[in-house]
């Protein structure tokens, strides 16, 4: 392990989701992936995690769990103490602990429809345990890295809160920011029984919480972390505009020198065409035979004969950032004659009804799963032609990554992290997909029509695929650039 200044670098990640154990979207997969790369770095990264219902199952039977706690914890919370178990599993290499309170704990879905008093408590005692952990094991992180809003109160309460601010001195602070449209918007009566001083929340000091006349604890994080970065550097530059920065774009301006964009990665032990376990034929770019074996296995799943028509693919979460009402728009008038979609994800229930709407007008070639399953997701990244990723906005994506690795073409729109990692096809030799920047149906019809073109240029579509799958977004990259930031911050200190 290495040393700097004499000590070996510790950092703890906190957050509500660790894939494989805990997973909503992209932010489980990275705090599932991200640490395992930094110990590459030689950085002792570990993960603390609530036990969501399951979690403590699932870590015994996937991985190494210590079934003898490591002791308790006690946080104080509205003028109570909340008292967790902590266990500690090791994931394939990931070292993770688990917050066991079932009473706190107690949401399968993790995240709350509506925040409140009460359903906010979740996070910010997760986010407290972050302090008192060390005192159980003597592991001292010098960092404490948090994720979005819900573990954004670590850094918020070293500044103010009446008793972990002491800590201040012990801990370095970094915040990353995967989506800043969920900030953690909050009636401010809540701090008093956080423990939080009054500080916290005044008008006068621009870098307090206080929000338009809410508590907004994403701009604690941001405010008060040594760093915050986000996960692509396009990003990074879209939440300091007035469009991008819902609200929150002036404080970020005024924290701009302490931001930093670092774009994530995918982990290949799980997308790789070559030994993925859950499709029906391997394939690599030297023997690309067990692809079209894949798009059969995808028709025969969606009930379609072949008709030759492309397979579109969509695989993500349906909400309004992904596009999910402009995408249909736009396929309106693409289906029938020209493509057929194949649809994966899980979102509420405006978009699953929409969905179920949209494939029973189209049976023949719209085919919806609308779960997020594993299985049907990875054979759909392989057995599809072409991905449509047109969001509204992305701080990463991962699906596009995903799609380069099995050969599916993105067709994305130019914002965020896919403006960072999709090149143009028509615009270069090293193209690994075809971008549009309007957010308009009739931008991304064109997009589609200008990918469905090249495809019927076999010399041109093979080239494409070759970049795409040639392109490298593993995470060493990005742990690399992590653990510069973490030395950054030690040599200012
Ligand atoms: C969020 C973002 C997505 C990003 C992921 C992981 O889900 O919406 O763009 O890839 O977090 O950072």
């Amino acid at each position: 392990m290495i040393t700097y200044k004499h000590f070996t670098l510790k950092v703890l990640h906190i957050a509500p989701e660790c894939s494989p154990l805990a997973k909503k979207g992209g932010l489980g997969d990275v705090i599932g992936t991200l640490p395992k790369a930094l110990k590459k770095q030689n950085i002792d990264a570990r993960v603390l995690l609530p036990a969501w219902p399951g979690v403590i199952e699932k870590a015994a039977k996937i991985g190494k769990l210590n079934k003898e706690p490591l002791g308790k914890i006690s946080v104080a919370l509205n003028w109570r103490a909340y008292t967790a178990s902590v266990l500690e599993a090791d994931i394939g290499g990931l070292h993770v602990y688990l917050l066991d309170q079932p009473e706190l704990f107690s949401d399968p879905n993790i995240y709350p429809e509506r925040l409140d008093q009460e359903t906010i408590l979740p996070f910010v005692f997760l986010s407290f345990a972050s302090f008192e952990l060390p005192k159980l094991n003597g592991w001292k992180p010098q960092f404490l890295h948090s994720h979005d809003w819900t573990t954004a109160p670590v850094s918020a309460a070293l500044r103010w809160h009446r008793y972990y601010s002491s800590f201040n001195e012990d801990y370095d602070t970094v915040f990353t920011i995967h989506n800043l449209a969920f900030q953690g918007i909050i009636n401010h009566s809540v701090l008093d029984g956080w423990g939080f001083c009054p500080d916290a929340y005044s008008n006068l000091d621009s870098d307090s919480m206080e929000f338009f006349g809410q508590l907004n604890v994403m701009k604690g994080a941001i405010t008060t972390s040594e760093a915050f970065t986000t996960v692509s550097p396009s990003y990074s530059w879209d939440i300091q505009t007035p469009n991008g920065g819902l609200g929150l774009d002036g404080v970020i301006v005024a924290n701009r020198d302490k931001l930093r964009g670092i774009i994530n990665g995918i982990d290949y032990d799980v997308w790789n065409p070559e030994t993925d376990c859950f499709i029906p034929s391997n394939y690599s770019l030297k023997n690309m035979s067990g692809k079209e074996e894949c798009r059969k296995a995808l028709l025969k799943e969606c009930g379609w004969k072949d008709d030759g028509r492309p397979l579109l693919i969509f695989v993500g979460r349906l909400t309004e950032q992904k596009g999910v009402d402009m995408m249909t728009q736009a396929l309106k008038s693409l289906l029938a004659k020209k493509v057929r979609c194949v649809i994966v994800g899980s979102g509420n229930d405006m978009y699953t009804r929409k969905i179920t709407e949209f494939e029973k007008e189209n049976p023949d070639s719209v085919h919806a799963t609308l779960e997020f399953n594993e299985d049907m997701a990875h054979l759909t990244y392989a057995g599809g032609d072409i991905l449509l990723m047109p969001s509204l906005f992305e701080p990463c994506g991962l699906s596009q990554l995903i799609a380069f690795a099995y050969g599916t073409i993105p067709v994305a729109r130019a914002t965020g992290g896919l403006a960072d990692t999709v090149i143009d096809a028509d615009g270069s030799t090293d193209g690994t997909g075809f971008l549009f920047t309007d957010y308009t149906p009739s931008e991304l019809r064109k997009a589609i029509e200008r990918a469905l073109e090249a495809k019927k240029d076999n010399e041109k579509w093979n080239s494409i695929v070759k970049n795409a799958m040639s392109a490298d977004f593993s995470w060493d990259n990005s742990a690399k650039a992590y653990a510069e930031l973490y030395r950054d911050i030690l040599t200012s200190d």
